[in-house]
């Protein structure tokens, strides 16, 4: 069942056009993810489902419900922001439960859903204690509570973890995703961090200047994306784009020429038919390139090391290799010297190709 749906929205702030004709239909239970640039409109989608945001043109149904032009309290829906807001002269506890107490819930009702939401976010010790002597995480959490406590349909998160440092953001980020696990309720999560996004998402919408550009699962975000954008946009480092045409390998196959060498697109699936000529743009991952290992099926490149940047894990190469600089992954267990001369082979059948004018994948 569809939970949360976006029909033909606009919305213009005086002469300025933020979204338009935006369509969007969010499942039930489903774990949403708006991604994108700073800018891009993220926060403003997600303020029109709330009914923060008077929208200008379109409407908005939330459990079939239409909801357009109905107050945000009255829409089902629960919303966290980046910044905590929670009250600083109350406690934990009557953050959690003043929102309940103007609404007029029995007492009862209202110990039993704030012991459940401090339960579920581990903040029991934290009840009597007010904002100031809590950390950045712990105050989120509480952010989170107040969210989980009015026991709504649909949870609105924009960037709840942008605030915390590295370590407490990756913690809590874990925590959202068992909190979805467990509660299965349908959430619309707002990042700029794609690893947050790849992580939480059931389907990613990535957005450019208002328009999403990609709605899929992030398996496909990530390995079919469907233009260049999403393709240089998801993936650290970014995919490595090599301009070149198609012509044909020694065996009469296609093929992209790119920087005087030749790539065999033998076993890449293109969604047309590849004219010899045609301007086009490679991407492949930096982890889709072999550095001296047999198999691979296409030809054997040869490059130099010119960087090397050890990453425990990992150890990223930045290789010179036919007139472009190329990022590869390689174990972190292998190290290179700079100047190194290296052979590559490349996996076509995890190869993106792109037109070169309209950016599209072919
Ligand atoms: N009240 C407003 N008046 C005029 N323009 C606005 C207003 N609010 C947002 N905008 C513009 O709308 C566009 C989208 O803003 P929005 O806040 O949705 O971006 P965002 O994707 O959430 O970015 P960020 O990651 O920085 O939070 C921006 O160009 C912004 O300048
Ligand atoms: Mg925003």
């Amino acid at each position: 069942m569809t939970s949360v749906s976006v029909k033909d929205l606009r919305l213009s702030f005086g002469q300025v056009t933020v979204l338009d004709q935006l369509n969007l239909d969010i499942q039930e239970g489903e774990f949403l993810v708006l991604l994108g640039s700073s800018g891009c409109g993220k926060s403003t989608l997600l303020n029109c489902i709330a009914g923060l945001l008077d929208i200008t043109d379109g409407q908005i149904f939330i459990n079939g419900r239409n909801v357009t032009w109905d107050e945000p309290k009255d829409r089902g829906i629960g919303m966290v922001f980046q910044s905590y807001a929670l009250y600083p002269q109350m406690t934990v506890e009557k953050n959690l439960s003043f929102g309940l107490k103007v609404a007029k819930m029995p007492q009862g009702e209202i110990d039993k859903r704030v012991a459940r939401a401090a339960e579920i976010l581990q903040i029991g010790p934290l009840l009597k204690r007010k904002p100031s002597e809590l950390s950045g995480g712990q105050r989120q959490r509480v952010a989170i509570g107040r969210a989980l406590v009015r026991d709504v349909d649909v949870f609105l998160f924009d960037e709840p973890l942008s605030n915390l440092d590295a370590k407490l953001r990756s913690e809590l980020r874990v925590e959202i995703k068992r909190l979805h696990q467990s509660l299965k309720n349908t959430m619309i999560y707002v990042t700029h961090d794609q690893i947050e996004a790849l992580t939480l998402a059931d389907r990613i919408a990535i957005m450019k200047g208002g328009v999403i550009q990609q709605l899929a699962d992030p398996n496909t975000i990530y390995n079919a994306p469907k233009n260049m954008f999403v393709a240089g946009f998801i993936g650290s480092p970014s995919m490595n784009f090599l301009r070149g045409e198609i012509a044909a390998d020694a065996a009469g196959r296609p093929a992209v020429v790119a920087g005087g060498v030749t790539f065999s697109l033998d076993g890449y699936h293109a969604g047309e038919t590849l004219v010899p000529g045609r301007k086009v743009v490679l991407g492949v991952r930096p982890e889709h390139v072999k550095v001296d290992e047999p198999g691979g099926t296409g030809e054997v490149h040869e490059a130099t090391v010119d960087i090397e940047e050890p990453m425990g894990a990992d150890n990223l190469l930045w290789l010179k290799h036919a007139g472009h600089t190329m990022a590869v992954r390689t174990a972190g267990s292998r190290r290179f010297s700079p100047g190194t001369r290296v052979r590559l082979t490349f996996d076509m059948t995890l190869a993106s190709l792109f037109d070169a004018e309209s950016e599209e994948r072919i």
